[in-house]
């Protein structure tokens, strides 16, 4: 039998409480506050959590030893050099935070053209690799793949007279997914949105003997301002010429986001990721709809930036907003988080709750 949800509203009709009523209640059957009125009510009825499970927590990496650099803006996060990079997944992983995400900061002597250092088995986010599944090798590592950290341009692809090409930068991007896998990297996570790569690096995963490497692929990527402080932790802000919109997702599009999902889906994605995060929910709530697929949402560098200002200013309470946000993605179907916050979340889950 087919649930009516109108019959209850029909029921709640008010009839009109008398002049000399007793007392002045309204006569009404249906009250939703009843399960609100206290907390263990309010929990028992509770349609969505937040665990330790849905956070990937993304760390920036620098050259060095005993390094944890500050950026200036996101508050509280640091460049950490490889040593201190493995101090943080020892943190993590005994915060049952499952998978760490890594972004190197390249020194500008090591930027070209071509983004030549994404190929070094050597570079910063392989010894990285390599240190973290030394020392502690339950916790997932995913790692970009795109060229932006490493060329002088800023850019994700080769750009040649003022235009990104897209097959080229796919042939190099699957060398550098080869390089990371090769280092140890789980869950390999093309960030470029060119055309066709998600299937060439499976080709090319799977070729090496890679078939049991994961790609989550940055399936729905908005070209975006609050992508900002996140340049500024891996030194792209100052180098970036012109923008990225000739790749990146235009925000006015919704159904162009379900054609990039499905076709990341078809060339092999295993989970798709919706970024950035909040302004985008209802991508996000689209996508999960649609496709059923692990879905990831990427609360970016700008969206923690923001809560993190206003509340360095009094202007809100940044653990409810960060919690706030976090149960928006639960909410709208993401089945995990990239989340600057993460540790701070897990923090307080162990604590006994959010
Ligand atoms: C690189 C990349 C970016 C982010 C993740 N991978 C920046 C960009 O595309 O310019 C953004 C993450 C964040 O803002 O937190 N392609």
């Amino acid at each position: 039998m087919a649930i009516k949800f109108g019959r209850p509203l029909e029921r709640n009709r008010l009839r009109p409480v008398e002049a000399e009523a007793p007392c002045s209640r309204l006569d009404l059957a249906i009250r939703p506050r009843r399960n609100r009125r206290a907390d263990w009510s309010r929990r028992m009825v509770r349609e969505n959590v937040i665990t330790t499970a849905d956070l990937i927590w993304p760390l920036f990496l620098v050259d060095g030893t005993k390094v944890r650099a500050g950026i200036d803006s996101m508050p509280y996060v640091e460049r950490l050099s490889v040593d201190e990079a493995v101090r943080a997944a020892e943190r993590a992983a005994e915060l049952t935070i499952p998978c760490l995400a890594l972004f190197p900061y390249t020194s500008p002597a090591r930027r070209d053209d071509a983004g030549s250092e994404a190929l070094n088995p050597d570079n910063l986010v392989c010894r990285a690799i390599r240190a973290i599944k030394k020392e502690v090798p339950d916790i997932g590592i995913l790692c970009d793949v795109a060229l932006d950290p490493y060329t002088s341009h800023g850019h994700d692809g080769l750009l040649r007279d003022g235009v990104i090409l897209n097959d080229e930068t796919v042939e190099i991007l699957v060398r550098q997914a080869l390089v990371e896998a090769e280092a140890g990297c789980d869950i390999i996570a093309p960030s470029d949105m060119m055309d066709g790569r998600v299937g060439a690096i499976r080709a090319g995963l799977d070729g090496a003997g890679f078939g049991d490497v994961s790609i989550m692929a940055y399936a729905a990527k908005y070209a975006s301002a609050f992508y900002g402080p996140f340049r500024d932790a891996v030194g792209s802000s100052t180098t970036l010429i012109g923008d990225k919109r000739t790749y990146q997702m235009d925000p006015a599009n919704t159904d162009e986001a379900l054609r990039e999902v499905e076709l990341d889906i078809a060339e092999g994605a295993d989970m798709i990721m919706v970024k950035p995060g909040m302004p985008y929910l209802d991508i996000l709530q689209r996508v999960k709809e649609t496709f059923a697929m692990p879905t990831f949402a990427y609360q970016v560098s700008g969206e923690y930036a923001m809560i993190m200002a206003a509340a360095g200013n009094g202007w809100l309470d940044g653990d409810k907003a960060m919690t706030e946000s976090l149960m928006a993605f639960k909410r709208a179907g993401a089945d995990g988080v990239l989340t600057y916050f993460a540790v701070r979340i897990a923090e307080k889950l162990k604590k006994g709750g959010l």
